[in-house]
């Protein structure tokens, strides 16, 4: 169930004998991939302990509106503004009747108000409290405001009569939760990015690096995220909050990242953002350099690349390279899709070529050349948030083509020369 990965469910629970169901919903539910909270009502406790229901959610289960703790971190506007979707399941006809009323005298019906989400109840009782005139009129009164309605279904009940009210079966609520959710262009997928830069240290108190804010690379992995990825971002020293929903693995050298990433492979899509430091110092002094001479050599050796050694490791993984270049864009850009085994490279300008645009490191905005082996096109000046989304769904739409035909020969012999020759 591919579309509730990485998605979070508020699950309420109230008082119903079928309250047990929710044990196995909340464990299914993981297993699909989702984040589970609780809520139980008081009523929901006379039927299952908030112990049970917390062992399978691993988050400690919600009861009180009015908790001092909670309103400091997980109150009723949190739980709300955290969750994708809330679902009550089972939902007792006197919850109906409450939620119907409008009421926020406990933690459930003051989140459900709270919640700007879908809602969903899956409701249960016995067949005629069901039918029941009032219990009609709440279902209607709940369903003309947009809360959708999971059953229930027909059956035995636990009461011994035979009727309408069983609660839905967990298979079938966790296809409704599911139907919830569109289908991401990457729902599925596993994607893994490099952002920021690498500092390659001199001494204990230097190094060498470059301007990368991370930024870029931080708007890509929350649009894949967004588009339905499981996201690995790989991280060199920024000074930016790890985005929603993404395993951040942070580093600091190029060393560092080679191996971050590479123990992270395969991957279905490699994005490599980052600005990797071209070189670093040959030895790093153990002790801090004192100041001398008018001019210091500072010698250098080629640091690994780690987009062009990955690509040579794991070839079934589509790669996706940035260029930053000062001129020559598409030129240099198509030599890099060329040189590196590329299924595309997403180029950008830097330096003054970019300057009257707001520049591109450490900028809120930029703009994109995308290339690939039979075609290109422009991703005009935006925010990086906007292109990060608009760059995702061209690099999901050629994934799914090279799915179907295979990779495109962008051919390709990966020279990989061992970091050393040192420059001065
Ligand atoms: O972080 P921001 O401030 O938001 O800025 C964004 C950015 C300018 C850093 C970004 O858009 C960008 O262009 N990143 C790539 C910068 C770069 O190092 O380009 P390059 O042309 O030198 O490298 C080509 C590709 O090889 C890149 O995908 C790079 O990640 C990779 N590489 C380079 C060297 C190396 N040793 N290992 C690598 O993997």
């Amino acid at each position: 169930m591919q579309r509730l990965t990485n998605k979070r469910i508020l699950l309420g629970v109230t008082g119903s004998i079928a309250a047990y169901k929710s044990a196995e919903l909340i464990r299914r539910l993981r297993g699909a991939g989702a984040e589970v909270q609780v809520i139980m009502t008081h009523g929901a406790e006379a039927f299952i302990t908030p112990l049970t229901l917390q062992a399978l959610s691993g988050h400690p289960v919600h009861q009180n509106l009015l908790d001092t703790k909670a309103e400091a971190g997980m109150g009723h506007i949190e739980l709300a503004r955290w969750a994708d979707v809330i679902m009550i399941a089972p939902a007792s006809a006197d919850f109906m009747a409450r939620l119907a009323a409008g009421r926020a005298d406990d933690l459930l019906t003051a989140v459900c108000l709270a919640g700007d989400i879908p809602l969903a109840l899956a409701p249960a009782m016995n067949n005629r409290m069901w039918r029941d005139k009032a219990t009609v009129d709440n279902a209607k009164k709940l369903t003309s405001r947009g809360i959708l309605l999971f059953g229930p279904d027909s059956g035995e009940q636990a009461c011994g009569e035979t009727g309408p009210g069983r609660m839905r079966e967990v298979d079938l609520l966790i296809n409704d939760l599911a139907d919830i959710f569109q289908v991401g262009s990457l729902t599925g997928k596993t994607v893994l990015i490099t952002a920021g830069p690498t500092r390659e240290p001199i001494d204990p108190v230097r190094f060498v690096s470059n301007h990368s804010s991370g930024k870029m690379g931080y708007a890509i992995a929350s649009a894949a995220v967004e588009a339905g990825a499981k996201v690995i971002l790989v991280s060199g020293p920024v000074a930016l909050a790890a985005p929603d929903r993404v395993e951040l693995v942070k580093v600091e050298t190029a060393e560092q990242m080679l191996q971050a990433v590479q123990s992270r492979m395969p991957v279905d899509i490699f994005i490599a953002t980052a600005a990797v430091a071209d070189y670093r110092p040959v030895q790093v002094a153990k002790d801090k350099i004192k100041k001398q001479d008018e001019i210091m050599a500072l010698a250098l050796e080629k640091t690994p690349d780690i987009l062009a050694e990955t690509k040579a490791r794991f070839p079934e993984v589509f790669s996706v390279g940035f260029a930053a270049e000062t001129h020559d864009l598409e030129a240099h850009a198509r030599g890099k899709l060329i040189k590196k085994g590329l299924e595309m490279v997403a180029a950008n300008w830097v330096g003054e070529a970019a300057a009257a645009s707001g520049g591109t490191f450490g900028s809120d905005t930029n703009a994109l050349h995308l290339i690939w082996a039979d075609g290109q096109i422009e991703l005009p000046l935006a925010s990086k948030a906007r292109l990060a989304r608009s760059l995702i769904e061209h690099i999901a739409h050629h994934y799914d083509d090279c799915q179907r035909k295979g990779f495109p020969k962008t051919n390709n012999v990966v020279n990989l020369k061992k970091p050393g020759k040192p420059v001065a």
